[in-house]
């Protein structure tokens, strides 16, 4: 069923009014592996021409889906979720070798994105609208009802980051065509042919066609263009801080969801369990080698532990596979030379700034190999800047308000743990951290996907989560009954 996706030749194709097609001007990109740097495929570079047409498509059917019934539509999300389980195993293995995500990491990936596609068909069926008496308001009068449902916004431009090309794309998809709109979707280039799977995933379940159609295209060319298309009628961004706020500083009266970069910081009290702390801190970390929005990227731990919970950061940093995401090593190449390039730099500033160095800095090529610090100061670019690789730093802290203050220190306000068997402690913190979500006795982390998930700060504006998600592409429509007397 992914034949069509691609000519013979791995020339990977756009979604275009239902159909697979090549671009006009003969312009691709070709992809390749971070993992070994083999040739996956190539896609499309499509020019401005192209991407006006693709916008201007969406809108064909955007009426008939619009007033599809809502059931109907989660029929379609229901189907896509039952082919990508079917072909769980072909899409991960196109993840690992395009984003160089472990095999076990990139099958959980898509079998997230087939449980989001059926949980936002279920919450989506469940929406519904409300009638408003006139005669709660002073001076207002019974005789007056606002009948308010929730109508789609039209096109959606959702644009997704390379390190979730197929649940981060899947997180706009979804809870856009619920809400009856169109969507165009921009993937990143590392990771569209991953995005193209779903994309295909999505049409074969029965798309009215234009209804999503894709856009391929390196973001610095084609981005500001379709960014700033005047069919678009709602931008759902994942992705770096720096495009983000040049999004929102293009998009002008276009509403906007973006979620953005992070440094989540792992408050750990002193009598905090240190063992789970230890265990939820390295997966928080480590994980797809700290390439998540939601890493834990700092711990700020009481000087009076420091010592105990470095040991057993220690022993569990250790036993980390490192090496090639076919063999289900933890810590992977990273996703190019430039990513893996800054994650030095940073290590290099910290060292020559005098911090300990507790283990890590090895590197081959893109493997960087886990590096933990010590003695991390607010001096070093490491305790602020978000490296997205597999590099922690360490800062002490002799109390919970010092750790609050240096936590709220960052341009960042995504998620935040604090480890703690206090309950006072969990909630005194907790209140006081500038973040979207604070994590109690758990590492960072965006799911369960129904929960509200949003970044403060440069961390994003608006909020993601299944029903949030619906409810940012969709705004409400009321229609007021006015109920004439007669004598
Ligand atoms: P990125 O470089 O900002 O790219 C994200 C997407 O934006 C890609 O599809 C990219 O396309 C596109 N893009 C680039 N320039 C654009 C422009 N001028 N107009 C429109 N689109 C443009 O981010 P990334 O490197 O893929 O992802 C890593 C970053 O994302 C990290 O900072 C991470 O924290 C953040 N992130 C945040 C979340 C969250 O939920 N808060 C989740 C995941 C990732 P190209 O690939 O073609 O450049
Ligand atoms: O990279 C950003 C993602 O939103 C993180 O999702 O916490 O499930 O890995 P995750």
């Amino acid at each position: 069923m992914f034949s069509q996706l691609h000519c013979a030749n791995k020339i990977f194709r756009n979604l275009y009014n239902g159909e697979w097609a090549e671009s006009n001007s003969g312009q691709t990109i070709p992809i390749h592996s971070p993992v070994d740097g083999s040739l996956i495929g190539h896609i499309q570079a499509m020019t401005k021409e192209e991407a006006d047409r693709a916008i201007q498509n969406t809108k064909t059917n955007l009426t008939e889906w619009a007033n599809t019934p809502i059931y109907k539509r989660a029929e379609v999300l229901y189907r896509a979720a039952d082919i990508l389980v079917k072909n769980a195993e072909t899409i991960a293995d196109v993840l690992v070798m395009e984003i160089s995500k472990d095999k076990k990491s990139a099958l959980s990936e898509v079998e997230r994105t087939a449980d989001f596609l059926r949980y936002t068909a279920d919450v989506g069926k469940g929406l519904e609208g409300e009638a408003i008496g006139g005669g709660n308001f002073p001076g207002g009068s019974k005789d007056k009802i606002s009948y308010v449902t929730r109508v789609p916004l039209g096109t959606v431009l959702a644009i997704s980051p390379f390190n979730y090309p197929v649940n981060l794309s899947v997180s706009k998809i979804a809870p856009a065509l619920m809400g009856g709109n169109a969507v165009l979707l921009k993937p990143p280039t590392q990771g569209a042919i991953s995005a193209l799977y779903l994309v295909q995933a999505m049409n074969e379940a029965g798309l009215p066609a234009g209804i999503l159609n894709t856009v391929t295209g390196k973001g610095s060319e084609i981005g500001d263009y379709i960014v700033t298309h005047p069919g678009i009628n709602f931008i759902n961004f994942t992705g770096s801080t720096g495009v983000g706020k040049h999004i929102s500083n293009l998009a002008r009266m276009v509403p906007l969801l973006l979620e953005l970069g992070g440094k989540d910081a792992a408050i750990v009290m002193e009598d905090a369990d240190l063992d789970s702390t230890a265990d939820n801190i390295v997966s928080g970390a480590f994980s797809y080698s700290g390439q998540r929005c939601t890493a834990v990227k700092r711990i700020l731990v009481m000087d009076s532990v420091a010592d105990e919970l470095i040991k057993r950061l220690t022993d569990r940093i250790q036993a980390l596979k490192v090496g090639d995401p076919r063999d289900n090593a933890h810590i992977t190449p990273l996703i190019d030379k430039k990513a893996a390039d800054f994650v030095q730099e940073l290590i290099d500033d910290a060292i020559n700034k005098g911090a300990t160095l507790v283990m890590g800095n090895h590197r081959e090529g893109n493997l960087l190999s886990p590096t933990l610090f010590d003695n991390v100061t607010e001096d070093m670019r490491l305790a602020w800047e978000e490296p997205f690789g597999p590099v922690l730093p360490i800062i002490r802290v002799k109390s919970r308000d010092e750790a609050i203050a240096i936590a709220n220190r960052s341009e960042y306000g995504l998620q935040s743990s604090v480890f703690t068997q206090n309950i006072n402690d969990a909630f005194y913190i907790a209140n006081r951290l500038e973040v979207g979500t604070v994590q109690v006795n758990n590492k960072t982390e965006r799911g369960p996907d129904h929960f509200p998930f949003l970044g403060v700060k440069a961390s994003g504006m608006g909020t993601q989560g299944v029903k949030y998600s619906i409810e940012a592409m969709t705004r409400p429509k009321a229609v007021v009954i006015n109920i004439e007397e007669h004598s």
